[in-house]
């Protein structure tokens, strides 16, 4: 008997059919292209492609995993944080598929999902328990930036998390600053292959601040500023690949840096990431680099499973099914401000 998990906290649409830590399928539409037009995510505009999008892509995770609702043994959806309105779509759908089939549902904290993503490897994807170890992971995307000490399954803490923009996010106003189309964390990616990253030298903010949080604001406005007193730098593709590889290097310092300290100080051995600045191939890079110097695993969580899938949310269920936890209730509302704790 599988499970079947839906996502929609922000703009992807996502189901997934999970059984005994195999992904039979993950289906993933996203709204990227239709937002990117507004240059960020418009919440009424996300809510209306997944009331649009939820049963096909539903119906299409079912089919892929030649899986029948009357087989299903659970229904999950991610309960927080998120936007408001396209919380709602998934999660209510869930509570009405459980209580039509008198199955258990089960709401879940969308970053406790990444937590365990990284442990999803393979063709075709596979958790595998059996390899856990405590670790720090880092969450890095366009709407979270934060380190987590996960002591054992299903117990982490919070070390530290950004005070103002998130990661992606800084990625994404630099962009918008340069000129380049939402999200730009991607382009900003490709353009930096090329680029000098000791071109200019940029912030790298709380580098040297003994906490786990991070700040990306300070760096977006010192962008700013180096844009306004020198405009020329727009006029050279290579002075433009060169500014995108300065400040792409400016985030992931920060962030690798972090990471790493914080998982030597609580001497964990190991190191996890995701989220959909985990794309970031310097990112990827560096901190390979940095946990092997430091003798430390890393685990960084497939390209396809770093942005919002709903293939971690039913990961994750089915791990606290057979941790017995307690359902959610039928009636139980969404946290869109639900902090990890
Ligand atoms: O996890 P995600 O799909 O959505 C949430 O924000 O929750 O992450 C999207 C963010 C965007 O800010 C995007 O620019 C960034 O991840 N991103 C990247 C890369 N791919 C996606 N940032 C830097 N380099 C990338 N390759
Ligand atoms: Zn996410």
């Amino acid at each position: 008997m599988a499970l079947l998990a839906f996502e929609t906290s922000c703009d992807e649409t996502s189901a997934a059919v999970v059984h005994q830590g195999v992904v039979l399928s993950n289906i993933v539409s996203s709204q990227t292209r239709l937002h990117s037009e507004y240059g960020g995510v418009v919440p009424e505009l996300a809510a209306r492609e997944h009331l649009r999008n939820l049963m096909p892509v539903a119906r299409e995770a079912l089919g892929q995993a030649q899986m029948t609702a009357p087989r299903l043994k659970a229904i999950a959806a991610t309960q927080g944080p998120g936007l408001p309105s396209a919380l709602l779509v998934g999660f209510r759908a869930a509570q009405a598929m459980a209580f039509a089939l008198r199955r258990p549902f089960l709401g879940l904290h969308h970053h406790e999902a990444h937590l365990y993503s990284a442990w999803i490897s393979g063709i075709p994807p596979a958790a595998d328990f059996s390899e856990f170890e405590p670790n720090v992971s880092l969450i890095v995307s366009g709407g979270h930036t934060m380190l987590v000490h996960v002591e054992a399954e299903l117990d982490h803490h919070v070390l530290g998390s950004t005070v103002d923009d998130a990661a992606g996010e800084c990625f994404d106003k630099a962009g918008k600053l340069m000129g380049l189309p939402y999200p730009a964390g991607p382009e900003i990616d490709r353009l930096s292959e090329q680029g000098n990253p000791r071109a200019y030298d940029f912030p790298r903010p709380l580098f040297h601040d003994p906490n786990d949080d991070f700040s990306f604001s300070g760096l977006k406005t010192s962008v700013r500023y180096f844009l306004r007193n020198h405009p020329e730098v727009l006029q050279s593709a290579q002075s433009i690949r060169d500014l995108c590889a300065s400040v792409q290097a400016a985030i992931v310092d920060v962030l690798v840096a972090k990471t790493i300290r914080a998982a030597r100080r609580l001497g964990v051995s190991c190191v996890t990431a995701s989220g959909g600045v985990t794309c970031n191939r310097a990112l990827r890079q560096q901190l390979a680099v940095a946990c092997e110097r430091a003798g430390l695993k890393l685990r960084l969580a497939e390209k396809s499973l770093c942005t919002d899938n709903a293939a971690m949310i039913g990961i994750l269920a089915e791990r606290k099914l057979i941790h017995l936890a307690a359902p959610t209730a039928l009636d139980a509302e969404i946290l869109p401000n639900g902090a990890l704790v």
